[in-house]
């Protein structure tokens, strides 16, 4: 087993890394503060090869590995997890579900101007009623011969307004249950799709989550993506990857987090020395660096299960649930460690604390985590 990174990996890590120390880190307070998408930013890394970055050349992306993916995801999140979301969805949920799934028409038609940055995507499952329990639809796409008629409403969409290509799961037979459900590409502009109202939010603020609607938006039956009734596997198998990018995510956080938290525990002085002298915040930095380590060991085991081509549901699974953990306790250190500064924005760590909890909610719950992993080790 080797640990060690190859050259072209800390290539893509370094150079994530300088993209979020010296392009995003100036704006990423006020873009959190005014709730403001990261436009510019997002059309650079698309330009630099960010936005596709799992997807074949021929389709006009990076054509990197999934661990690749995970360093970048990671680096950018130390300092932005707005904008990694962003990123995530596209190359996770929507590009590498494109590529996987969808027809050599669709590919051509969508992924590719994806794949180049030129466009967003977003994947739209969520619902009012229906997060975690993600076979009870109530968006509905009947069939009409050469189309479908799509109606409903999709919740907390990550790039919903900024996104132009749509991945929306929709019930097509209720009596079929999971396999009464399709993924249908929807477009910008198309009559009766409105983005709805924007969440204020508690963290990843600069990313615009959304409210969807569809009104008897007609569909063409070339917008299926797959068999009649994939829906639902499409969504299992894509978020299963998504997994990887937001356990990505988390563990960047936290270790944005802990790289704040070990400066400036250099740096402040207290009872006449620097406080990561005193071993009671020595020790917070010990446990922190451990426990992201360890999430770091989970998260890069999933990207390489799926490199592999090995199954990564549970290692996926795993990677998020204990990622996300470690960032939600460890940003609330990293805050105790700077005392009062860490409750002020200027340090940053406040907004990180902030950020990390959602990785334990979107592309489901620590709880459906441990559905997943308990499924998987009880199975016969
Ligand atoms: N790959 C392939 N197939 C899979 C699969 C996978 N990973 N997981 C399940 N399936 C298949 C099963 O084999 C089964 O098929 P068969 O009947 O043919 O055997 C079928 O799907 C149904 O599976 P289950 O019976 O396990 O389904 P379930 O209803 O019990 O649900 C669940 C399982 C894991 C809880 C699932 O509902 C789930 O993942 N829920 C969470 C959804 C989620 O992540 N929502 C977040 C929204 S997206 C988001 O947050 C994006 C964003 O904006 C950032």
């Amino acid at each position: 087993m080797n640990f060690e990174l190859t050259e072209e990996h800390k290539a893509v890590r370094d150079a994530a890394r300088d993209f979020a120390q010296n392009v995003l880190k100036s704006g990423v307070i006020d873009r959190d503060e005014e709730q403001r998408f990261p436009v510019e930013e997002i059309k650079q890394l698309g330009e630099l090869g960010f936005m596709g970055m799992m997807v074949d050349p021929k389709y006009g992306g990076s054509g990197m590995d999934t661990l690749s993916y995970v360093l970048a995801i990671e680096e950018i999140s130390k300092v932005d997890a707005s904008t990694s979301v962003c990123l995530s969805v596209n190359n996770s949920l929507v590009c590498w579900g494109l590529e996987a799934f969808a027809s050599e028409e669709q590919k051509q038609k969508y992924l590719v101007p994806l794949a180049k940055g030129e466009k967003i995507g977003a994947f739209c499952l969520s619902e009012p009623e229906a997060g975690s329990d993600a076979t009870s639809q109530s968006t509905t796409a009947i069939d009409h011969g050469d189309h479908y008629i799509l109606n409903g409403t999709k919740n907390w969409i990550t790039n919903g307004s900024s996104a132009s290509t749509y991945i929306v799961i929709a019930q097509t037979d209720a009596a079929a249950g999971h396999r009464g459900i399709n993924a249908f590409i929807i477009e910008r502009g198309m009559e009766g799709f409105i983005v709805g109202a924007k969440e204020n939010k508690l963290g990843i603020r600069g990313s615009d989550t959304h409210t969807l609607l569809f009104n008897d938006v007609i569909v063409p039956k070339e917008n299926r993506i797959g068999e009649d009734g994939f829906g639902f596997k499409f969504a299992m198998k894509v978020l299963a990857g998504g997994r990887i990018g937001i356990a990505s995510q988390a563990l960047g956080i936290a270790g944005g987090a802990f790289e704040l938290a070990t400066a400036y525990s250099k740096e402040r002085k207290a009872f006449g020395k620097e406080i990561s002298k005193h071993q009671v915040i020595a020790f917070k930095l010990a446990d922190m660096a451990t426990d992201i380590e360890a999430a770091k060991l989970l998260v890069y085991r999933s990207a390489v299960d799926k490199d592999m081509g090995r199954n990564y549901d549970q290692s996926g699974a795993m990677a998020k649930l204990y990622a996300s953990k470690v960032a939600m306790e460890h940003t609330v250190e990293a805050i105790q460690i700077h005392g009062g500064y860490g409750f002020v924005k200027e340090y940053h760590v406040e907004r990180l604390m902030r950020d990390a909890k959602i990785t334990q909610i979107y592309e489901g719950t620590s709880e459906i985590q441990k559905i997943i992993i308990s499924r998987n080790i009880l199975k016969d």
